[in-house]
């Protein structure tokens, strides 16, 4: 039985045949439309969401197959103090996969380790996004038609961004990838990221301006400030609104740049540049219910011909 903990439990070829599956699925939803007839997901969310869980939802539904679960800790046996590992091993009698997004690092792991159906992070802290990172990957395959060869500007809150952080790990797999990480001091890079990064011998760059490398980069992901991760709100405040994408900012980039968000947007991309063609934020939301549906099936290793 096999668990998503981390982008980096599929290989390059295992990832390569998952967002084939995608692909496929996108062509020809009907062919897929029973094939999790019967079985049930589980979404244990002890932290908010919209977009994560009801992605791994409506993929679920688009399978045929059921739903069930919570959607915050407070409504779940976890506030009267039942551990993670009770919890999912109580869960594996009623459904048949678990998508679980924790504010703990480490508690979808904690979980898998217990559990007798496969566990999926959904977002653990300020640790790793797994699927956030699949949708993010499957993006740019489908749009740009390769997954090397690329300057990666990523920017905002690169300290506290989960998907930031899964996001690199996926890519240092791929040939010629160039790093840009654009944030204030405050919000830097962790060091744990750009010693992995000079020990492999991929090149990066910090800067604080956007502007300035805008001209270089083939993707730009911009993040949210994480609120939730802060410790005070002083900082927050402060930092919230350092970076705002608008037109003239896009004006300085190349004419086939990808603008990618994993969402939520607060302020840091102006609505203005929703209508420009290189804006891909919520086709990569569209993304991330076929990468969702092509991982349950995987999971459940369902084969549909
Ligand atoms: C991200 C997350 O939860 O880390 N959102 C998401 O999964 N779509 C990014 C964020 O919350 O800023």
């Amino acid at each position: 039985m096999r668990h998503l903990m981390s982008p980096l439990d599929f290989s390059t070829e295992e990832l390569s045949n998952l967002f084939d599956l995608a692909n496929d699925i996108e062509k020809n939803p009907g062919k897929y439309a029973h094939a999790c007839a019967g079985k049930k997901l589980a979404t244990c969310f002890y932290e908010p969401s919209t977009r994560t869980r009801l992605s791994f939802e409506s993929a679920m539904l688009s399978l045929g197959g059921n739903v069930i679960g919570f959607s915050d800790a407070g409504s779940s046996s976890a506030a009267k103090g039942e551990s993670v590992s009770d919890t999912i091993r109580t869960i594996s009698c009623f459904a048949d996969i678990c998508a679980m997004r924790h504010p703990k690092e480490g508690a979808p792991m904690v979980a898998a380790e217990k559990s007798r159906i496969p566990v999926i992070n959904a977002g653990d802290g300020g640790h790793q996004h797994p699927t956030q990172t699949l949708t993010d990957l499957l993006t740019i395959r489908s749009l740009k038609g390769r997954l090397d060869n690329f300057t990666i500007g990523l920017c905002g809150d690169l300290k506290f961004g989960r998907t930031v952080h899964s996001l690199i790990h996926a890519l240092v797999r791929y040939e010629n990838i160039k790093f840009i990480f654009i944030s204030p001091e405050e919000l830097r890079i962790p060091d744990y990221i750009t010693d992995m990064l000079k020990e492999k011998n991929i090149p990066f760059e910090e800067v604080i301006r956007l502007e300035e490398k805008m001209p270089e980069l083939d993707l730009l992901y911009m993040t949210r400030v994480q609120r939730e991760r802060f410790f005070n709100e002083e900082d927050y405040v402060r930092l919230k609104d350092f970076y705002i994408l608008d037109k003239t900012k896009m004006a300085l980039a190349k004419e086939d740049m990808l603008v990618l968000h994993p969402l939520p947007r607060v302020n840091e991309i102006s609505v203005e540049v929703d209508d420009d063609e290189r804006a891909a934020y919520f086709k990569q939301v569209q993304y991330g219910v076929y990468v969702r549906m092509a991982l349950i099936l995987t999971l459940l290793e369902i084969k549909v011909n």
